[in-house]
């Protein structure tokens, strides 16, 4: 069976299954049963400086999207770090390292930005035995109006200072977790490493408003006839995720940084995609709240299974394999080409790809009613761009598929046919007088 364990800024885990910093990691009880279950480590519910900073939660706290029968592909929430004393979390952190000395346990930590507050809460967390500190620089709401989670994250110069203070505190490893509310995510991911991180956690939840009680006018969460925007997670964040953890791999200034990737991950191929974006490890919310810690058997069986399956011996084999397969569109050949094929036997006739092409597309599928009264469908091959639209709208596997032609064709790129050199700098200089670049 391949080997699970992967190294993480020196941090060794027995998986690269970590559960981010939220509500499954909130207790010491919590994170030994999820320790038993099978994660390698965990991201403790984000700890900060009481006395500074009380924290009081409303009740109503979470709204979810719902798609077609699947209940939270998106979760809202509008939670703070923890209401539980830093005292209680010490004493729990360091129970938990001396009963399980071989998962990791990275504490999660928010507090004032000054030099003295993280000073005083890094030397803490590290007594107690944390492997690793996690700067949450990316909670969206509550505690960002206050000068701290996102209100740090949006700003590279704030990222860059405290994660400089972070590190001039810390012994053990310093993540710094970004917020997706930005417009570049390499801005947030460089200016992490120019103030010294050793690993970037992304990403933290997305501002969102998942809808409005039509009734009272009053969008949801409701808390009593008001409500305010929160953090979107979940199954629906994992694209944006995705790309955001791809480009920080594939951006040379930050391409050595190790990357704990989260957002939307449920499943074993969750977990492969983000590793082969970049990933080392991955964090887990959502998920965990919607089915519980046992999920990650599924994901241990998996990932081991498809590694195999590729003979792999080792899950590090596979990081990173797919970074160098996203480029910058000017890249991609025009020569490569596909036209969709619709397999008559498995057609339900249901015209849903004809309906799409016609109104949507490009127009390039014929229809006609039939005598029996059903709606029969063909590909008209010459006006046929390849978009991929009639196959993903199909209700039935595998009866609209796309095929390759023209084989052979050299590879033709848009840089190729215009006669221009690709881009040398695929990030461009910011123009706002920011020293956070390569050169900086
Ligand atoms: C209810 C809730 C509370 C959260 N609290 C924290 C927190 O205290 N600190 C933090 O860094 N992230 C927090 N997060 C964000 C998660 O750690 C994670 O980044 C995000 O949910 C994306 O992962 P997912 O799609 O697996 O949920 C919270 C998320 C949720 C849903």
């Amino acid at each position: 069976m391949a080997d699970l364990s992967v190294n993480i800024c020196g941090i060794e885990s027995p998986n690269p299954f970590w559960l981010a910093s939220a509500p499954p990691t909130n207790t010491g009880d919590q994170v030994a049963r999820a320790f038993d279950a099978g994660w390698g480590g965990a991201v403790w519910k984000t700890l900060g400086d009481e006395d500074e900073n009380p924290i009081e939660n409303v009740y109503s706290r979470y709204s979810s999207i719902d798609l077609n029968g699947q209940r939270m592909a998106g979760l809202n929430n509008i939670e703070l770090i923890t209401d539980r004393s830093l005292e209680m979390n010490l004493i729990e952190i360091a129970e938990v390292k001396r009963r399980y000395p071989d998962n990791v346990v990275v504490v999660s930590l928010m507090v004032d930005s000054n030099a003295e507050a993280w000073d005083s809460i890094i030397k803490q967390v590290e007594q107690a035995g944390a492997d690793a500190i996690e700067l949450n620089f990316g909670c969206p709401h509550g505690m960002s109006e206050r000068g701290m989670g996102a209100a740090v994250g949006q700003v590279p110069e704030y990222t860059c200072d405290i994660t400089g203070w972070a590190k001039a505190s810390a012994t053990v490893p310093v993540f710094v977790k970004l917020t997706p509310n930005i417009t570049d995510i390499r801005v947030a991911a460089r200016a992490a490493k120019n103030g010294g991180a050793d690993a970037v956690s992304l990403i933290n939840t997305i501002n969102s408003i998942t809808g409005v009680d039509l009734d009272s006018f009053t969008p949801r969460p409701v808390v009593g006839n008001q409500s305010s925007h929160g953090g979107y997670c979940g199954p629906a964040v994992k694209p944006i995720a995705l790309n955001m953890v791809a480009s920080i791999a594939a951006d040379p200034f930050t391409q050595d940084l190790p990357i704990s990737g989260i957002g939307g991950i449920a499943t074993w191929e969750d977990v492969a995609e983000y590793i082969l974006l970049g990933a080392t490890t991955i964090q887990v919310c959502t998920a965990v709240m919607h089915y519980g810690y046992r999920i990650v058997e599924d994901m241990t069986e998996g990932l081991s299974n498809y590694l195999d399956s590729k003979g792999m011996s080792s899950v590090n084999e596979l990081r990173g394999l797919s970074v160098n397969k996203v480029t910058d569109w000017q890249s991609l050949d025009i020569n490569y080409v596909v036209k969709a094929t619709i397999d008559q036997d498995k057609c339900i006739h249901c015209g849903l790809c004809y309906i799409a092409c016609q109104d949507g597309a490009h127009q390039a599928i014929g229809t006609k009613r039939t005598d029996d009264d059903k709606t029969d469908v063909w590909i008209i091959d010459d006006l046929c761009v390849g978009c991929n639209l009639c196959s993903l709208v199909c209700p039935v596997q595998d009866c609209i598929t796309m095929e390759e032609r023209e084989f052979g064709q050299t590879h033709m790129s848009w840089n190729d046919l215009m006669g221009e050199d690709p881009p040398g700098d695929l990030f461009p200089r910011p123009k706002h007088g920011l020293t956070i670049g390569p050169e900086s």
